[in-house]
Protein backbone atom coordinates (compact mmCIF):
# COMPACT_ATOMS: atom_id res chain seq x y z
CA UNK A 1 0.00 0.00 0.00
CA UNK A 2 0.75 3.64 -0.20
CA UNK A 3 1.11 5.37 2.69
CA UNK A 4 2.07 8.86 3.50
CA UNK A 5 3.18 9.40 7.29
CA UNK A 6 2.87 12.65 8.34
CA UNK A 7 5.39 13.70 10.93
CA UNK A 8 9.08 12.88 11.21
CA UNK A 9 9.42 12.32 14.95
CA UNK A 10 9.59 9.22 16.97
CA UNK A 11 6.47 8.30 16.09
CA UNK A 12 7.03 9.03 12.47
CA UNK A 13 10.33 6.92 12.40
CA UNK A 14 8.69 3.86 14.44
CA UNK A 15 5.33 4.20 11.83
CA UNK A 16 7.05 4.37 8.67
CA UNK A 17 10.20 2.22 9.59
CA UNK A 18 7.56 -0.96 10.40
CA UNK A 19 5.33 0.17 7.14
CA UNK A 20 8.41 0.24 5.21
CA UNK A 21 10.23 -3.59 6.83
CA UNK A 22 6.46 -5.02 6.03
CA UNK A 23 6.82 -4.17 2.66
CA UNK A 24 4.52 -1.03 1.94
CA UNK A 25 5.64 2.06 -0.73
CA UNK A 26 5.97 4.72 2.51
CA UNK A 27 6.79 8.48 2.39
CA UNK A 28 6.97 10.56 5.22
CA UNK A 29 5.86 14.14 5.40
CA UNK A 30 7.48 17.44 6.88
CA UNK A 31 7.04 21.17 6.81
CA UNK A 32 10.67 21.94 4.75
CA UNK A 33 12.75 18.65 3.28
CA UNK A 34 16.22 20.61 3.25
CA UNK A 35 15.42 21.69 6.82
CA UNK A 36 14.08 19.00 8.19
CA UNK A 37 17.30 17.00 6.40
CA UNK A 38 19.75 19.49 7.67
CA UNK A 39 19.17 18.96 11.11
CA UNK A 40 21.14 16.61 12.76
CA UNK A 41 21.35 16.83 16.81
CA UNK A 42 19.30 14.17 18.40
CA UNK A 43 15.86 15.43 20.00
CA UNK A 44 15.96 16.66 23.86
CA UNK A 45 15.40 12.49 24.74
CA UNK A 46 18.42 11.65 23.01
CA UNK A 47 16.08 9.96 19.97
CA UNK A 48 18.08 10.41 16.85
CA UNK A 49 16.62 13.33 14.00
CA UNK A 50 15.11 12.46 11.48
CA UNK A 51 18.18 12.69 9.19
CA UNK A 52 19.96 10.37 11.09
CA UNK A 53 17.57 8.08 11.01
CA UNK A 54 16.48 7.96 7.29
CA UNK A 55 20.19 7.56 6.16
CA UNK A 56 19.55 3.96 7.53
CA UNK A 57 16.06 3.23 5.70
CA UNK A 58 16.59 3.92 1.92
CA UNK A 59 13.61 2.69 1.43
CA UNK A 60 12.12 5.52 2.76
CA UNK A 61 11.24 8.42 1.15
CA UNK A 62 10.62 12.05 2.20
CA UNK A 63 8.45 15.02 0.76
CA UNK A 64 6.41 17.98 2.00
CA UNK A 65 3.26 17.45 4.01
CA UNK A 66 1.29 18.02 0.63
CA UNK A 67 4.21 15.81 -1.70
CA UNK A 68 3.53 12.89 0.84
CA UNK A 69 0.02 12.87 0.67
CA UNK A 70 -0.54 13.21 -2.51
CA UNK A 71 -1.18 9.54 -4.21
CA UNK A 72 -1.06 7.92 -0.86
CA UNK A 73 -3.92 5.12 -0.74
CA UNK A 74 -3.68 5.70 3.49
CA UNK A 75 -2.57 8.83 5.93
CA UNK A 76 -0.93 8.56 9.37
CA UNK A 77 -1.03 12.47 11.51
CA UNK A 78 2.24 11.94 13.78
CA UNK A 79 2.56 15.62 13.83
CA UNK A 80 2.62 17.72 17.45
CA UNK A 81 -1.01 17.55 18.00
CA UNK A 82 -1.13 21.71 18.74
CA UNK A 83 -0.60 21.83 14.89
CA UNK A 84 -2.05 19.15 13.20
CA UNK A 85 -4.46 20.56 11.46
CA UNK A 86 -2.60 23.23 10.14
CA UNK A 87 -0.28 20.80 8.97
CA UNK A 88 -3.51 18.66 7.37
CA UNK A 89 -4.37 22.08 6.17
CA UNK A 90 -1.01 22.15 3.86
CA UNK A 91 -2.62 18.82 2.04
CA UNK A 92 -4.60 19.56 -1.08
CA UNK A 93 -8.12 18.31 -0.24
CA UNK A 94 -8.45 16.08 -3.18
CA UNK A 95 -5.53 14.25 -1.86
CA UNK A 96 -7.60 13.77 1.60
CA UNK A 97 -10.74 12.83 -0.02
CA UNK A 98 -12.05 9.45 1.00
CA UNK A 99 -9.07 8.49 2.51
CA UNK A 100 -8.51 6.63 6.18
CA UNK A 101 -6.30 8.59 8.26
CA UNK A 102 -4.41 7.16 11.50
CA UNK A 103 -4.66 9.60 13.81
CA UNK A 104 -1.42 9.16 16.64
CA UNK A 105 -1.60 12.89 18.02
CA UNK A 106 -2.36 14.10 21.27
CA UNK A 107 -3.84 17.29 22.48
CA UNK A 108 -0.67 17.88 24.61
CA UNK A 109 0.38 21.65 25.70
CA UNK A 110 3.09 21.89 27.38
CA UNK A 111 2.97 25.83 27.76
CA UNK A 112 2.72 25.55 31.61
CA UNK A 113 5.65 22.96 31.89
CA UNK A 114 5.37 19.08 32.85
CA UNK A 115 3.01 17.12 33.00
CA UNK A 116 1.59 18.91 29.81
CA UNK A 117 -2.45 19.38 30.20
CA UNK A 118 -4.30 18.84 27.02
CA UNK A 119 -6.10 21.56 25.10
CA UNK A 120 -8.99 20.08 24.09
CA UNK A 121 -11.20 16.90 26.94
CA UNK A 122 -14.09 15.96 27.82
CA UNK A 123 -17.15 17.47 25.63
CA UNK A 124 -14.13 17.10 22.78
CA UNK A 125 -11.28 15.93 21.03
CA UNK A 126 -8.15 16.07 18.97
CA UNK A 127 -9.52 13.48 16.84
CA UNK A 128 -12.84 14.82 16.62
CA UNK A 129 -11.36 18.42 15.64
CA UNK A 130 -10.06 17.19 12.91
CA UNK A 131 -12.58 14.99 11.61
CA UNK A 132 -15.01 17.73 11.77
CA UNK A 133 -12.61 20.33 9.85
CA UNK A 134 -12.05 17.43 7.28
CA UNK A 135 -14.94 15.75 6.84
CA UNK A 136 -13.87 14.00 3.06
CA UNK A 137 -11.21 12.04 5.80
CA UNK A 138 -12.20 8.23 7.30
CA UNK A 139 -9.92 9.53 10.59
CA UNK A 140 -9.64 6.56 12.53
CA UNK A 141 -8.17 7.38 16.71
CA UNK A 142 -5.54 4.66 17.39
CA UNK A 143 -2.32 4.15 19.03
CA UNK A 144 -1.88 7.17 21.19
CA UNK A 145 -2.11 5.60 24.04
CA UNK A 146 1.58 4.12 23.79
CA UNK A 147 5.20 4.65 23.26
CA UNK A 148 6.44 5.05 19.74
CA UNK A 149 8.60 1.85 19.99
CA UNK A 150 5.81 -0.39 20.81
CA UNK A 151 3.21 1.00 18.50
CA UNK A 152 5.05 -0.23 15.99
CA UNK A 153 6.33 -3.77 17.66
CA UNK A 154 4.06 -4.22 20.32
CA UNK A 155 5.98 -7.80 20.75
CA UNK A 156 9.00 -5.44 22.78
CA UNK A 157 6.64 -6.32 25.53
CA UNK A 158 5.84 -9.83 26.38
CA UNK A 159 2.79 -9.91 27.58
CA UNK A 160 -0.37 -9.22 25.70
CA UNK A 161 -1.19 -5.59 25.73
CA UNK A 162 -4.26 -3.74 24.40
CA UNK A 163 -5.09 -0.92 21.92
CA UNK A 164 -7.80 1.00 20.88
CA UNK A 165 -9.64 2.44 17.88
CA UNK A 166 -12.07 4.99 17.66
CA UNK A 167 -13.79 6.63 14.64
CA UNK A 168 -17.17 6.97 12.53
CA UNK A 169 -16.26 4.21 9.28
CA UNK A 170 -17.27 1.20 10.44
CA UNK A 171 -14.48 -0.08 7.18
CA UNK A 172 -12.05 2.02 8.23
CA UNK A 173 -11.55 0.87 11.39
CA UNK A 174 -11.49 -2.72 9.99
CA UNK A 175 -8.58 -1.48 7.89
CA UNK A 176 -6.51 -0.08 10.73
CA UNK A 177 -7.52 -2.93 12.69
CA UNK A 178 -5.97 -5.22 10.17
CA UNK A 179 -2.88 -2.61 10.14
CA UNK A 180 -2.44 -3.00 13.79
CA UNK A 181 -3.08 -6.84 13.83
CA UNK A 182 0.23 -6.62 10.92
CA UNK A 183 2.38 -4.89 13.51
CA UNK A 184 1.84 -7.33 16.07
CA UNK A 185 -1.38 -6.02 17.75
CA UNK A 186 -3.37 -9.00 19.27
CA UNK A 187 -6.35 -7.03 21.48
CA UNK A 188 -7.69 -4.15 19.33
CA UNK A 189 -10.49 -3.00 21.12
CA UNK A 190 -12.97 -0.50 18.75
CA UNK A 191 -14.14 1.81 21.47
CA UNK A 192 -16.70 3.32 19.22
CA UNK A 193 -17.27 6.35 17.21
CA UNK A 194 -14.71 9.45 16.88
CA UNK A 195 -16.25 10.90 20.07
CA UNK A 196 -14.54 7.89 22.01
CA UNK A 197 -11.20 9.62 21.39
CA UNK A 198 -11.94 11.85 24.00
CA UNK A 199 -11.41 8.99 26.50
CA UNK A 200 -7.91 7.50 25.01
CA UNK A 201 -6.51 10.99 24.42
CA UNK A 202 -7.30 11.58 28.48
CA UNK A 203 -5.92 8.50 29.18
CA UNK A 204 -2.59 11.03 28.94
CA UNK A 205 -2.61 12.56 32.38
CA UNK A 206 -2.66 8.87 33.90
CA UNK A 207 0.25 7.40 30.82
CA UNK A 208 2.28 10.21 31.96
CA UNK A 209 2.23 9.53 35.59
CA UNK A 210 2.93 6.04 35.21
CA UNK A 211 5.84 6.45 33.27
CA UNK A 212 7.02 8.50 36.04
CA UNK A 213 6.18 6.02 38.62
CA UNK A 214 7.79 3.17 36.30
CA UNK A 215 10.73 5.36 35.41
CA UNK A 216 10.05 3.95 31.61
CA UNK A 217 8.00 4.32 28.84
CA UNK A 218 7.89 0.84 27.81
CA UNK A 219 4.19 -0.39 29.14
CA UNK A 220 0.92 -1.03 28.15
CA UNK A 221 -2.44 -2.00 29.50
CA UNK A 222 -4.22 -5.09 29.15
CA UNK A 223 -8.19 -4.84 29.47
CA UNK A 224 -9.05 -7.80 30.97
CA UNK A 225 -12.49 -8.90 30.54
N1 LIG B 1 6.39 10.18 21.23
C1 LIG B 1 5.56 9.19 21.55
O1 LIG B 1 5.96 8.08 21.94
C2 LIG B 1 4.08 9.42 21.38
C3 LIG B 1 3.18 8.50 21.91
C4 LIG B 1 1.79 8.67 21.68
C5 LIG B 1 1.37 9.75 20.93
N2 LIG B 1 2.27 10.66 20.47
C6 LIG B 1 1.79 11.80 19.66
O2 LIG B 1 2.26 11.60 18.33
C7 LIG B 1 2.54 12.86 17.71
C8 LIG B 1 3.99 12.86 17.21
O3 LIG B 1 4.86 12.81 18.32
P1 LIG B 1 6.45 12.82 18.14
O4 LIG B 1 7.00 12.71 19.50
O5 LIG B 1 6.84 11.84 17.10
O6 LIG B 1 6.78 14.24 17.48
P2 LIG B 1 6.38 15.76 17.79
O7 LIG B 1 7.64 16.47 18.12
O8 LIG B 1 5.24 15.87 18.72
O9 LIG B 1 5.89 16.24 16.33
C9 LIG B 1 6.80 16.30 15.29
C10 LIG B 1 6.11 16.68 14.00
O10 LIG B 1 5.26 17.84 14.18
C11 LIG B 1 5.55 18.74 13.09
N3 LIG B 1 5.35 20.14 13.44
C12 LIG B 1 5.85 20.81 14.52
N4 LIG B 1 5.49 22.12 14.45
C13 LIG B 1 4.76 22.25 13.32
C14 LIG B 1 4.09 23.36 12.71
N5 LIG B 1 4.10 24.58 13.26
N6 LIG B 1 3.39 23.13 11.57
C15 LIG B 1 3.35 21.91 11.01
N7 LIG B 1 3.96 20.82 11.56
C16 LIG B 1 4.66 21.00 12.68
C17 LIG B 1 7.01 18.52 12.79
O11 LIG B 1 7.23 18.96 11.46
P3 LIG B 1 8.69 18.94 10.81
O12 LIG B 1 8.86 17.54 10.30
O13 LIG B 1 8.59 19.95 9.72
O14 LIG B 1 9.68 19.31 11.87
C18 LIG B 1 7.15 17.03 12.94
O15 LIG B 1 6.87 16.34 11.74
C19 LIG B 1 2.26 13.93 18.77
O16 LIG B 1 0.96 14.44 18.57
C20 LIG B 1 2.34 13.16 20.09
O17 LIG B 1 1.54 13.75 21.11
C21 LIG B 1 3.61 10.53 20.68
Amino acid sequence: MKIAVLGTGMVGQAIAGRFAELGHDVTVGTRDVDATLGKTAPDRMGNPAFATWVATRPDVRLATFAEAAAGSELLVNATNGSVSIDALRTVDDADLAGKVLIDIANPLDYSQGFPPTLFVKDTDSLGEQIQAAFPELKVVKALNTLTAPLMANPAQLTAEHSVFVAGNDADAKRTVGDILASFGHTDVIDVGDISSARGTEMYLPLWLRLMGALNTPYFNVKVVR
